[in-house]
């Protein structure tokens, strides 16, 4: 949600910022600018719209200056336009700022600063720090010092980087509940949001904690901790690769995380299973502790919640505790029964969501032990947590989160298989039939993705113009269909509703008629025929029906439409298998009509606002 870079060094920082927020525009691309200093002064360009028309402009001007800072945005205050695009500036236009995160209480401070004299030209929340900056500059501090001031008037969420025209080549980078990276190189420091945005230049990076400033300038690198103490840092080494920032060869990012499943699958099982049985060091709790887990609560929000829904099922089909799957935003806002023995798994792929982490720190107030499950490392969900799974997803480009779901399906499967080898409920050698049918699911991921497009293909040609559509299951089918749904809606704009196909003739029943399309997840599972009963209900007035089914199934075809067949596997399994040809359908339809599948209107990978 908003991505920052920034840098200072020898090189010129033009293209250092393009570079860089084009990589992080996933994280918002509703405008997108720079402040570049130049010649003594700022130069600040702003432009609507997505980092390659900031890029266009700039192409005009070929700035020489060293150092600058830049962002992409995801309007949460004030309306997305060139006015409330980044960076906001001082009313001298000396100091300029690029924040990530949400200040609640900019109306007071706006209200002191107006009164105090300062000019504001947008309606961003963001504004207040240059003024609150410049304030204290006025008062004789230099820009470290006076960033510090502001970040302590400062309530909510940010990260922020800031440069000053008074002072050539310095920047200044603080955080708080907003990630926040430095990149060390030898041609000088960079600051992002992400590592991702500065690893062509460096494989070295700090992650700043909550609280830390950096002050920055092209020979030197000092850092400060919340309490104003200077630390030497940690300097971390990335080893993965530039790569997973490119297309590789696909026409866009999502398709290629789509291809990336399998491994996705084998990297979060790769090395399990340890002498036989299961094993998660990072859960940090021991058997004892395990065994006396008597309820569960997955907390989540979009995607990562429909990963709950498949965890609810696993988790009291296989261990027998009760399990409670639940939006982020509804949990921390109710009085949810939470005990010591209570266990809260945190699922969000980015580690940052506002709402997750605000569930989180609820939970452990309440006395529950909690437990993340994140794709990445460090982030505040990760740290947050008395353990964590890493979902080995690797960086997520795409919007529409697809690898991250399998990785948090699998490793939400492997934490049931744990509870219920723990509870004694599975038996060690079922344990290990499990596991080895779970981890052949990469296989048969990989066979979907070479044999079913032409299926999915014509599926999608026929639900295209629709203007609305169904997605239906039962058990595990039903949390599958939400999934189905909501990757249709976010890219392609295609309204979409997922419902328990045994509920639709309650009410979804009457929205059918001549070529409805029904999207079915009818896999074969113990409520097969149900699903089949509810499909002839859905044909029986018109419907298009769109099954995905198991290979050799003979019947299905009688009910459906267009059928995409998938292997055969045991129907714990199915959300890992069935998912795929769900979200190869909700992109073949999204660019059937034109959309932008990477980067779908309206939405932010991360979603650090409440
Ligand atoms: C945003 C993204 C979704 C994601 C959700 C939760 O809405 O667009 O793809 O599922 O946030 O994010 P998290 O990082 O917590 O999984």
């Amino acid at each position: 949600m908003c991505g920052i870079v920034g840098y200072t060094g020898t090189r010129p920082v033009q293209n250092i910022l393009v570079e860089g927020l084009s990589r992080l525009e996933y994280r918002g691309y509703d405008s997108a600018g720079v402040a570049i200093e130049q010649d003594g002064a700022l130069q600040v360009i702003h432009r609507k719209g997505k980092v390659g028309s900031l890029a266009h402009t700039l192409g005009h001007f070929d700035f020489s200056g060293t150092c600058g800072i830049g962002h992409t945005r995801w309007a949460t205050h004030g309306r997305p336009s060139e006015a409330n695009a980044h960076p906001h500036v001082s009313c001298d236009g000396r100091i300029a700022v690029v924040h990530n995160g949400i200040i609640e209480n900019f109306a007071e401070l706006r209200e002191e600063l107006e009164a105090a004299g300062h000019a504001f030209s947008s309606e961003t929340d963001t504004e207040v720090i240059p003024h609150l900056i410049e304030e204290a500059c006025r008062e004789g501090a230099d820009l470290f010092q006076a960033v510090r001031e502001a970040a302590e008037r400062l309530i909510g969420a940010y990260a922020i980087a800031a440069v000053s025209a008074e002072e050539p080549g310095v920047l200044v980078a603080a955080r708080k509940d907003s990630p926040l990276v430095v990149g060390l190189a030898d041609d000088g420091s960079y600051v992002a949001s992400d590592i991702i945005a500065v690893l062509d230049a460096t494989r070295e990076v700090v992650v700043l904690s909550d609280g830390d400033v950096a002050k920055l300038s092209p020979d030197a690198r000092e850092f400060y901790n919340a309490r104003g103490e200077r630390f030497q840092p940690e300097v971390a080494h990335v080893d993965w690769d530039v790569d997973v920032a490119e297309k590789g060869g696909y026409p866009d990012f999502m398709l290629k995380e789509i291809h990336e499943q399998p491994r996705v699958i084998r990297d979060t099982l790769a090395g399990r299973l340890v002498n036989g049985a299961l094993a998660i060091d990072e859960l940090d709790l021991s058997v004892e502790e395990l065994n006396l887990i008597d309820r569960v609560y997955v907390i989540a929000c979009g995607t990562s919640y429909h990963a709950g829904l498949i965890a609810k099922n696993l988790v009291e089909g296989w261990a027998r505790i009760p399990c409670e799957c639940e939006v982020a935003s509804e949990f921390r806002y109710r009085n949810p029964i939470i005990t010591p023995t209570t266990l809260v798994v945190a699922v969000s792929q980015s580690g940052e969501t506002a709402d997750t982490l605000a569930a989180i720190r609820d939970a452990r107030v309440k006395g529950a032990r909690v437990f993340g499950i994140t794709n990445v490392v460090g982030s505040p969900v990760a740290r947050e947590s008395d353990g964590v799974i890493y979902t080995k997803a690797n960086k997520e480009i795409a919007v529409a989160s697809t690898k991250s779901f399998l990785g948090q399906v699998v490793s939400l499967t492997l934490l049931a298989l744990l509870l219920a080898q723990v509870k004694g409920k599975l038996k060690m050698n079922q344990v290990r039939l499990l596991f080895r049918e779970l981890a052949d699911t990469a296989d048969q991921v990989e066979r979907i993705l070479l044999e079913c497009g032409p299926a999915v293909d014509a599926a999608a040609q026929a639900c295209k113009d629709a203007a609305s559509a169904l997605f239906v299951g039962r058990g595990m089918g039903a949390a599958i269909a939400c999934e189905g749904a909501l990757k249709l809606k976010e890219i392609s704009y295609l309204h979409a509703e997922a419902y328990p196909a045994g509920e639709m003739k309650h009410g979804p029943i009457a929205l059918i008629d001549e070529g409805f399309p029904v999207i079915a997840v009818a896999t074969k599972s113990p409520v097969y025929d149900k699903v089949v009963s509810n499909l002839q209900e859905a044909k029986a007035r018109g419907a298009m029906v769109v099954a995905v089914a198991t290979e050799g199934d003979e019947e299905i075809g009688r009910h459906a439409d267009h059928v995409v067949f998938i292997p055969k596997v045991r129907d714990a399994f199915s959300a890992v298998t069935a998912s795929v040809p769900l979200q190869l359908f909700a992109r073949a339809i999204a660019l059937e009509r034109g959309c932008d599948v990477d980067q779908p209107r309206n939405l932010a990978k991360s979603v650090t606002v409440e």
